[in-house]
């Protein structure tokens, strides 16, 4: 019973105190070792009794030095270690996404409306999806509209280049089904030009194509200027100038009222008040013959545009260049579009 107060009344939040504790009761030369062995001595009759005293009081120290043990356990860490569980956490930065996507994500979701679906194609091209079956005669100096980055020479298709624009992608598609067509193909593309504001060795385009029964020039011209209303805002006014292109016949190009200064003449448009954005037409039969597709049955339209061309005119961009470089500066103006 002594004892019995002795470890009640004991409190520590100290380690070696605790360990002093620890010996002096449990320890194999402790107390409790001391009384069972006394215990081992006495009549049956008493042992009954008594062992039911000692394991009580065994089991009360066994408890204390466990409580305390885990107590002076949780007060060192919090002292040891320097944790300050008191300090506010950090925050982390969300990045933005680039405006070429923002732009391109625009543009599709508009096409999609009008139920255009989305194709894409390789970057690495072989001359027949690039350039023959468009329609580009072979060694015709209209191959040098698009200055060709070429990778290797010959092959069953022709030379190996990369993509100068996206028209391969409508090329595999009519190659692989038959019509109705009704798709937009974004992607990257290459041409071999010197770097400057104006100017740069990739850009981006979003192409479409139309091709079922009775496709017309009319169902083209009603469909872009749907699209600019969307893009640019209604009152956006459109007009077609005609154009070359070899894979499609009649060609045109498509200028929009200036976005800037709503056709009253500014430097982005040159003072004309117009900005030209894309290139289209009725596909030329020969391209749909040469893809196997009937072109006394159908006839179709084609168009395409840069993204960055639609990316200047929308967030007034001047220099190419940002939309390659990577400058945070750049880049973070766009994070509110999220
Ligand atoms: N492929 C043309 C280009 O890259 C754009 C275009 C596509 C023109 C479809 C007309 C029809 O310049």
């Amino acid at each position: 019973t002594q004892y019995t107060a002795e470890i009640n009344a004991f409190s520590t939040d100290n380690a070696d105190e605790l360990e002093q504790f620890r010996i002096k009761f449990l320890g194999t030369k402790g107390i409790i070792k001391d009384i069972f062995d006394e215990f081992k001595a006495v009549s049956p009759e008493e042992k009954r009794t008594l062992g039911k005293v000692l394991n009580e009081f065994k089991q009360l120290a066994e408890a204390k030095y466990q409580t305390l043990k885990d107590q002076t356990e949780v007060a060192d860490t919090s002292k040891d270690s320097g944790l300050d569980l008191t300090l506010p956490g950090d925050g982390f930065e969300i990045g933005a996404r680039h405006p070429l996507a923002l732009v391109r994500r625009e543009i599709v979701e508009i096409f999609n409306k009008l139920g255009f679906i989305v194709a894409e194609g390789p970057e690495i091209e072989d001359d027949w999806h690039n350039f023959t079956a468009l329609n580009f005669p072979e060694e015709h100096p209209a191959r040098d509209m698009q200055d060709t980055f070429f990778i290797k020479k010959g092959g069953e298709k022709g030379d190996i280049a990369l993509r100068t624009h996206t028209s391969s992608v409508q090329v595999r598609m009519m190659e692989a089904g038959q019509p109705p067509f009704r798709a937009i193909m974004p992607g990257r593309v290459y041409r071999n030009e010197a770097i400057s504001a104006r100017a740069h060795c990739f850009f981006h385009q979003v192409e479409g194509l139309y091709v079922d029964e009775n496709v017309s020039f009319a169902d083209l011209k009603q469909t872009l200027f749907y699209f600019v209303q969307e893009l640019y805002g209604e009152g956006t006014k459109v007009r077609f100038r005609p154009s070359y292109f070899p894979f499609t016949e009649p060609s045109a190009e498509m200028d929009i009222s200036c976005t800037i200064c709503k056709g009253a003449g500014c430097q982005m448009c040159k003072y004309s008040g117009w900005v030209e954005i894309l290139g289209c037409g009725m596909v030329d039969p020969n391209v749909l013959e040469n893809c196997g597709i009937d072109s006394k049955k159908y006839s179709g339209f084609a168009f395409g545009m840069g993204i960055e061309r639609i990316a200047n005119l929308k967030f007034e961009i001047k220099d190419l260049r940002l939309f390659s470089e990577n400058d945070a500066r750049f880049l973070k103006q766009y994070k509110t579009s999220l």
